[in-house]
């Protein structure tokens, strides 16, 4: 895919720390917000880290999303890489240590825009999602209610991000 392309259609990457918890979970809420908001966007996630590099998402993550109906049952974890920035319009983090490694990590004029999930949430810009992997169920759910709030902010950013640029286009 071109930049330019990238630019046309929103296309988000979630990046956490593992790619077991958070970014999928987020991921998931993004592709069902975006749904019902009839935004096509292409999204995706990956980590910062590589331990879990192949590995599916952490047993209560599956858990706490099909409670919501939705299956991540085939997420494999993959490591963010700095052509990543060529590759998706929008790179988003989970919490401010994510955020600091893609900011050492960008590549010098690489287009993607960088941001942390909950900026989009008027009234939490700057905080992170909390990382639930020590905790338990609860903290999962915590997770979940972040995420599709975060979605949500984010999908009418992209939203209105491509009415903009349909106006610029029509020279409207
Ligand atoms: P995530 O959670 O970043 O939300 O995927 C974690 C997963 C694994 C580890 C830490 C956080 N870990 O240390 O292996």
């Amino acid at each position: 895919m071109s930049t330019d392309d990238a630019m046309e259609r929103p296309s988000v990457l979630f990046v956490c720390l593992g790619n077991i918890c958070r970014s999928p979970l987020a991921e998931a809420a993004l592709v069902e917000v975006a749904r019902d908001r009839g935004l096509d966007v292409r999204v995706a996630s990956a980590g910062t880290g590589d331990w879990h590099i192949g590995h599916p998402a952490d047993r209560r993550a599956r858990a706490i999303a099909a409670e919501h109906g939705v299956d991540i049952g085939g997420h494999r974890a993959r490591q963010v890489t700095p052509e990543d920035f060529y590759r998706f319009s929008d790179i988003v983090a989970l919490d401010r240590q994510n955020f600091a490694d893609l900011e050492a990590m960008r590549p010098p004029g690489a287009p993607a825009s960088l941001s942390m999930l909950l900026d989009h949430v008027p009234g939490r810009e700057g905080q992170p999602v909390a990382d639930p992997y020590h905790g338990g169920a609860s903290d999962f759910a915590t997770t979940w209610a972040d995420v599709v709030a975060g979605a949500r902010g984010l999908v009418e950013r992209l939203v209105q991000r491509a009415g903009s640029s349909a106006k610029r286009a029509s020279g409207t």
